[in-house]
């Protein structure tokens, strides 16, 4: 039986994607160089280092200090956060808060598993931090998704076990994290992207309990 879902935040619950790409593009073209949306996929669900190394390699860009490198990654982070400390609960993406609602109210726990270390700033901002009985982010784990560290973290925060958990994920890093560590998923986004998933939804406000049920 299922008894908690564990959400990624970034394009699951609220759109920061395009953050992320504005932020990183804005570091390509000071570097000389751009990238395309579609390379920008490549992002999502990558943490902060893994992101910079691959924007770099598209760029040419070799031979930079762990010094240089963290220096870009600031620079790109400095410009997000500006970016995040405008968002407002109204981003919070369709049916995203209503089916947590539902879940809590269905009896499941309910947590947060995330690459970002700006997940704090986010949840505070869109003010959904009641909603969550654990959050697990960038600040807390190791190892990167399709690491599943960060989701069997949340189990254990919840006093679950993973073939008790749902993952709901946009990246394929992420799918693949929640299988490695043995839970179910849905995959928000494309089936011919999100192929690994149990079930691809365009979105959470397509997700319903009973669909949990025959997950
Ligand atoms: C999420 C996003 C990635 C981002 C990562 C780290 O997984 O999908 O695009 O690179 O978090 O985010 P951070 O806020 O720590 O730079
Ligand atoms: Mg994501």
């Amino acid at each position: 039986d299922i008894k908690a879902c564990i959400f990624d935040l970034d394009g699951v619950l609220v759109d920061t994607a395009v953050y992320h790409y504005k932020a990183w593009k804005r570091l390509a073209n000071e570097l000389g160089f751009d990238f395309t949306e579609h390379q920008n996929e490549q992002l999502k669900g990558v943490s902060r280092m893994a992101s910079l190394d691959l924007i770099l390699g598209w760029g040419d860009v070799t031979n930079l200090s762990p010094e240089q490198k963290n220096e870009l990654a600031d620079r790109k982070n400095t410009w997000y956060t500006e970016m995040i400390g405008q968002m407002t609960p109204a981003e919070i993406l369709p049916g995203a808060k209503q089916f947590v609602i539902a879940c809590r109210e269905a009896g499941l726990k309910t947590a947060i598993g995330s690459a970002s270390k700006n997940t704090p700033t986010i949840l505070q901002k869109l003010e959904l931090n009641p909603l969550f009985d654990a959050v697990v982010d960038g600040n807390s784990v190791s190892a990167p998704k399709p690491d599943p560290e960060v989701f069997l973290k949340g189990a254990e925060d919840l006093g679950v076990s993973p073939a008790q958990c749902v993952v709901f994920e946009d990246a394929v890093a992420g799918i693949q994290a929640a299988i490695n560590g043995g839970m179910k998923t849905v995959g928000i986004g494309s089936p011919d992207v999100l192929t690994k998933a149990d079930k691809v939804i365009s979105g959470l406000d397509k997700m319903t309990l009973e669909m949990l049920a025959s997950l």
